[in-house]
C-alpha cells in the first residue's frame, strides 16, 4: 500500500521536499498551505513534472487539513525563513505560533504519523510540536544534522579535490553556531581527516559549516531550500520504507549524551517507529565540551517559548 506524507509549508523548503518525495514515487503527498491557491498551484506543477520524469500525479495541494488524514509522516515547513543580519533564533516567537497551529491540526487527523520538524529554530520547534501533538520522543524528530553534515562534507571534498560519496562526515548539536562538526568521525575513503588536512585547514572548513546556512542567506536573500528539501525526504525515506538509517538527526535526550529533556542533533537510528536509537558516538574531550556549550545555547532558545 502506499505511504502518504503530509508537507506543511509550500515555500521554498516545502515544494522541494515534496517533488523529491514525489520523484520517488512510493507515497502520496499532501501540500498544505495557508495561502490560497498556492499549493494547489504547485501541486498541479509536480503532477505534470510526473508525465516527463516517470512517477504518478499524486501531490494533493491544499488550504486545509482533510486531505491529510491518516498520514504516516507529517513533514512542518511552515513559517518564516531567515533573511540576512536575522539568526536563526530571532524566528523564534513567529514560527512558535505558526508550529504550534499546524502541529495541532495535523496530528488531529494523523494520531500514529511520524512528525518531522524543518522550520527554525529548529531545535525549539521541536520541543513546540512534541508539546502540541504529545507524541512520544520517537515520533517528533527535526531535520539539521543531515544538512549541516552535507554542507561540512561538501567542503571537505571541495577542499580535497575528491568525491563528496567518498567523505563521511558528522554534524551533531543544535542547529545553531555553536553545531560540532565531529571531526573525530569525519573520514575521506576511510581514511581520518585529520591525517588528510592541517588542523587550521580543518578549522577553517569547521567555521564555514557552522554559519553555511547564514553564507546562503548573505547570498540569496533567504535561507537555502534544495539541500534542506533533499535532507527532510531523505529522512521521510527512512521512515516511511523502515530503512533504519543511522542519520545525525535532532532528537529529544533523555539523558544520552549526558544532556536531559532537550533536542539535539544526534545519530539515529531511523525506522518506521521514527527514532528507534540514539546511537553513541565516542566523543573527544573537546567535542564533549562544544557539545555541552551547544545544549546551553539551546536551552536559552528553549526558555523563551511559550511551550516547550
Ligand atoms: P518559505 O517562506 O519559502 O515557505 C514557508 C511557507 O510556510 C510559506 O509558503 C507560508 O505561506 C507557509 N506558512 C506560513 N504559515 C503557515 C501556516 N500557519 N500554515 C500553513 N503554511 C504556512 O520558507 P522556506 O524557505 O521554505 O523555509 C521554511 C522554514 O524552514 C523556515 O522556518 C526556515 O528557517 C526553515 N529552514 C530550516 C532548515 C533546517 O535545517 N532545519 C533549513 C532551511 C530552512
Ligand atoms: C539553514 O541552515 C537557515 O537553517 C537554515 O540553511
Amino acid at each position: 500500500m502506499r505511504k502518504k506524507v503530509t508537507v506543511i509549508g509550500a515555500g521554498n523548503v516545502g515544494a522541494t521536499c515534496a517533488q523529491e518525495l514525489a520523484r520517488r514515487d512510493y507515497a502520496d503527498v499532501v501540500l498544505v498551505d495557508i495561502i490560497p491557491n498556492f499549493p494547489q498551484g504547485k501541486a498541479l506543477d509536480m503532477n505534470q513534472a510526473g508525465a516527463v520524469l516517470g512517477y504518478e500525479p499524486t501531490v494533493v495541494g491544499a488550504n486545509d487539513y482533510d486531505a491529510t488524514d491518516g498520514s504516516d509522516v507529517i513533514v512542518i515547513t511552515a513559517g518564516k525563513p531567515r533573511s540576512p543580519g536575522m539568526s536563526r533564533d530571532d524566528l523564534v516567537t513567529t514560527n512558535e505560533a505558526i508550529v504550534a497551529s499546524v502541529t495541532k491540526e495535523a496530528v488531529r487527523r494523523s494520531r500514529e504519523a511520524v512528525i518531522v520538524v524543518v522550520s527554525n529554530p529548529l531545535d525549539a520547534m521541536c520541543h513546540v510540536a512534541k508539546a502540541v501533538s504529545r507524541f512520544p520522543r520517537n515520533r517528533v524528530v527535526g531535520m539539521a544534522g543531515i544538512l549541516d553534515t552535507a554542507r561540512f562534507a561538501a567542503f571537505i571534498s571541495q577542499e580535497l579535490d575528491v568525491s563528496v560519496k567518498d567523505v563521511t562526515a558528522m554534524v551533531l548539536g543544535g542547529h545553531g553556531d555553536q553545531m560540532v562538526p565531529v571531526v573525530s568521525a569525519t573520514t575521506v575513503g576511510g581514511v581520518p581527516l585529520s591525517e588528510l588536512l592541517s588542523r587550521s585547514r580543518i578549522a577553517k572548513l569547521v567555521e564555514r559549516t557552522k554559519f553555511g546556512g547564514g553564507e546562503i542567506v548573505n547570498l540569496l536573500g533567504t535561507s537555502a531550500w534544495y539541500a534542506p528539501g533533499a535532507a527532510a525526504a531523505q529522512m521521510v525515506d527512512a521512515i516511511c520504507l523502515d530503512e533504519k538509517r543511522v542519520l545525525p538527526c535532532t532528537a529529544y535526550l533523555e539523558g544520552e549524551y549526558g544532556i536531559t529533556g532537550l533536542y539535539m542533533g544526534v545519530p539515529v537510528k531511523l525506522g518506521a517507529g521514527g527514532v528507534e536509537e540514539v546511537v553513541r558516538l565516542k566523543l573527544t574531550p573537546e567535542e564533549k565540551k562544544m557539545l555541552r556549550a551547544s545544549a546551553a545555547a539551546v536551552r536559552e532558545v528553549v526558555s523563551i517559548l511559550k511551550r516547550s
